[in-house]
């Protein structure tokens, strides 16, 4: 069986863009291959706390939980195997020793870092480490495929250049995650945007140029999660879009109108195909907004019906067996690294 794995970083609350472009892709790819691959969903916690975290780390962490859940993800699914990363040491253990064969020029190269850092010299070590941690997070699993968005593609690159050096050095052991453009077909199915296979963009709901993004400072740009499902609303009729006067699916020249189907789409579980066919000849950007409006109203209000029904035990049990599980097979090619450095 081959292994699907993903995580994603809690620091604080998630905003729709979130839940909309990998939190909801990945459960949809996760309830499409459960009965077939090994689907590893795990809480990166280790790699959250190189950055600031707003409120308490466990609640984000149970909380992170509770909304997989409410997306669909089906938690006690015999294939899908849901842990913390610091309940499983061998992630870091495995990280340093994959330190001694990353090399500084590699990851001086990571986009993140770079864009994480800003050149500053007080910018933390783990801001630096972290895609080295990433790499272990994948090979202790002989991960095939590692879904997540453009962004953290030239981590997965890392991946594959670290685990074939260390093969080279020392011998056969880590199996290589497929190449990008692999990862990027598996998920085409995922994807909205026509080419751009690594999911889905939510946008910024002023600045439409933009990703939606939880730093942003206006109120209005973003809709977080724990929003009252009214005033998510209100954004939406609030939103930015331009002069055109025709709703359609066009990303460069009407960003804003074709966020807006994106989110339709999503929120209603429609293709987008099938939402731009629906409004092709709308010229009232107000009555579509409406219904975009309505569409979220609905979707959130739902939505937080269900984070509130998962139970703490649910989570709890799944993070049980989870880690055992995951301590099993981590443990496993832990040692295999450890031998074929010599360390034991
Ligand atoms: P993180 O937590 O920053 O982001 C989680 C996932 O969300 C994707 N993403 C987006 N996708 C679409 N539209 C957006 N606006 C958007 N913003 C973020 C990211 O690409 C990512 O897939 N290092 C990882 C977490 C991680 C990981 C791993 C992932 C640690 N170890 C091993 C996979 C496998 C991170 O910080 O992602």
């Amino acid at each position: 069986m081959e292994t699907i794995l993903t995580g994603i970083r809690v620091n604080g609350e998630l905003t729709l863009g979130n839940l909309l472009g990998a939190l909801l892709p990945m459960v949809r790819l996760a309830e499409k291959y459960k009965s077939t691959h090994r689907v590893n969903v795990f809480v990166p916690d280790l790699h959250t706390i190189i950055a600031d975290v707003d409120g308490d780390l466990q609640a984000n962490t149970l909380k992170s939980l509770r909304y997989y859940a409410a997306a669909g993800l089906d938690l006690a699914h015999e294939n899908i195997h849901i842990y913390r990363q610091s309940y499983v040491p061998a992630h870091s253990e495995l990280c340093w020793i994959l330190d001694t064969v990353a090399t500084m020029g590699e990851m001086g190269r990571m986009t993140q870092f770079k864009e994480k850092s800003e050149g500053r010299d007080s910018a933390n070590v783990g801001i630096f480490n972290y895609p080295v941690l990433m790499a272990a997070d994948i090979l202790l699993y002989s991960a095939k495929y590692v879904p997540v968005g453009e962004d953290q593609f030239q981590h997965i690159e890392l991946a594959r250049n670290l685990a074939e050096r260390f093969n080279h050095k020392y011998g056969p052991t880590f199996e290589l995650p497929a190449t990008t453009a692999e990862q990027a077909a598996f998920m085409q199915g995922l994807a909205v945007e026509g080419k751009k296979a690594a999911g889905i963009r939510i946008r910024d709901l002023q600045n439409p140029e933009k990703k939606m993004s939880k730093s942003s400072q206006a109120e209005n740009s973003k809709i977080m999660l724990s929003d009252t499902p009214a005033s998510a609303a209100a954004k939406i009729m609030g939103a930015t879009t331009d002069s055109v006067g025709k709703v359609q699916f066009d990303m460069f020249n009407q960003p804003g109108i074709s966020n807006l189907l994106s989110i339709l789409a999503l929120t209603t579980g429609d293709t987008l195909e099938s939402v731009s066919a629906r409004y092709a000849g709308e010229t009232n950007y107000g009555d579509f907004k409406r219904k975009v409006a309505e569409a979220v109203e609905l979707f959130l209000a739902d939505f937080q019906v269900k984070v509130a029904q998962t139970p703490d035990q649910e989570i709890l049990a799944a993070f049980t067996r989870g880690e055992s599980y995951a301590n099993e097979i981590a443990k496993t090619k832990l040692l295999d690294a450890q031998r074929a450095v010599g360390l034991r």
